[in-house]
């Protein structure tokens, strides 16, 4: 993993990686999994397509369907973990713990039911990273929009003065000041949750998939999402493992 990736995430808050080839095909199982347990919902179309078939009132709740589903495979996070292990390892250190669920964002065209710009702290602790994977190739307003380090507090700003214009003002932010890159399948997104990011009005006419799952170090501090209920350990380091066996 090159030098440069860490000083970039040092910089900005956030770096775009290469997923691990070897475990590519847990991924792709994944969607195979998905087509075979939601057939009506794709029928022979890509998953770049789904809103040929599935229209805004459907795609929640078949959402949460799927996020369900694909919990079930025992194996997910610790592919998906595998798949950014050079990168979270060096990130985070030997004790990591990782969110007990992966989440599934589907993002149709012109759907404008998503989250407002914002940034997960403090409901998250600063110390934990999100991993943003999608399951598509991703381009322009299918992206996320990533807010660098260095504009943290201008973004801090707009949000003391919260108003019915406020989602006309992030857009601009967001647009001017923002960073929107493809980011393919294969690749993945890292980013700090003390990171403001924006989700822009998908105006392509593919639909986006994307994953994205929470990690940290287990001794760093939690925030409101603590390690019972919303975290658990994925590994741990020789000297934890003889000072708790
Ligand atoms: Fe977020």
């Amino acid at each position: 993993m090159s030098k440069n990736l860490f000083s970039e995430f040092t910089k900005k808050g956030f770096v775009k990686i290469k997923l691990d080839k070897k475990y590519m095909s847990a991924y792709k199982k994944l969607k195979k999994n998905i087509r075979n347990d939601f057939p009506k919902n794709f029928k022979k179309n890509k998953f770049e397509n789904l809103h040929h078939i599935v229209n805004f009132d459907e795609i929640n709740s078949i959402r949460m369907k799927i996020i369900r589903s694909i919990n079930i495979e025992k194996d997910l996070k610790k592919n998906i973990y595998l798949s950014a292990k050079s990168f979270l390892d060096q990130l985070l250190g030997a004790d990591i713990v990782v969110q007990k669920s992966v989440n599934l964002a589907i993002q149709m065209p012109n759907d404008n039911s998503r989250p407002m710009f914002h940034k997960d702290t403090p409901l998250s602790s600063k110390y934990e990273v999100v991993l943003w994977i999608p399951l598509v190739d991703c381009s322009k307003s299918m992206c996320m929009t990533m807010i660098d380090k260095k504009y943290h507090d201008e973004a801090n700003k707009l949000f003391d003065n919260l108003n019915r214009n406020s989602e006309t003002k992030f857009q601009k932010f967001s647009k001017l000041k923002g960073s929107n890159f493809p980011v393919k399948f294969g690749e993945a997104l890292i980013f700090s949750t003390d990171n403001f990011h924006y989700i822009p009005i998908n105006d392509t006419n593919k639909t986006r998939w994307s994953l994205n799952i929470r990690f940290k170090n287990l001794f760093t501090p939690y925030g409101e999402r603590n390690l019972l209920d919303y975290f658990e350990i994925l590994k741990t380091s020789p000297i934890t493992n003889l000072l708790t066996n």
